[in-house]
């Protein structure tokens, strides 16, 4: 991920229908190392929508707008980091397309992925880093959390 600066938690998964299963392992092992187990679930629903989103961009086969040394349609990535009291997840692929949220109908078999994450992960957004591809981020709120009540 040349070109874009990656935490220490930042895992590179292959364009392969296993791999949302793989962020989400990865999600809840550093979420539970740094203490924030309250946020594991959520960051599991949330990073395999995005994982799963950005492994259909690229499959998709879309080529980028521009020439991207580093954009690989073969591999994700993902990582994230604590700020304040968040945690930013990020995604990346290598299609320059912009992610569009929906309002799914009751009929609709999709659209609902960017809707939970909207739900559950906001703010949310992306960008286009110089050295290709795109970044899909969304934050989870971390508020402290209160102290276990003391004894009497
Ligand atoms: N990483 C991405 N790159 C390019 N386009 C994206 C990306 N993520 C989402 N999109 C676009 O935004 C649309 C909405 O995404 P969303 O995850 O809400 O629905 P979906 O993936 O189509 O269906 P579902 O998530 O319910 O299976 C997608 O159909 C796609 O066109
Ligand atoms: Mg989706």
């Amino acid at each position: 991920m040349a070109g874009v600066t990656t935490t220490a938690h930042c895992l590179e998964l292959s364009v392969f229908p296993t791999s949302p299963y793989y962020a989400r392992v990865h999600v809840q092992r550093v979420l539970e190392g740094w203490g924030r187990s309250d946020l594991v679930e959520t960051a599991r629903l949330v990073v395999s929508e995005l994982v799963s989103n950005a492994i259909k961009a690229n499959a998709s086969g879309v080529p980028a707008a521009e020439p991207a040394a580093h954009a690989s349609p073969d591999h994700v990535w993902l990582d994230l980091y604590r700020v304040r009291e968040a945690v930013v997840l990020r995604v990346w692929d290598a299609c320059r397309t912009a992610p569009v949220l929906c309002v799914p109908d009751l009929e609709d078999e999709g659209g609902r992925g960017l809707h939970l994450v909207d739900l559950l992960a906001s703010p949310w957004g992306y960008h286009r880093p110089s050295s290709g591809g795109k970044i899909v981020w969304c934050t989870l709120a971390a508020p402290p959390e209160s102290p276990v009540d003391g004894m009497g």
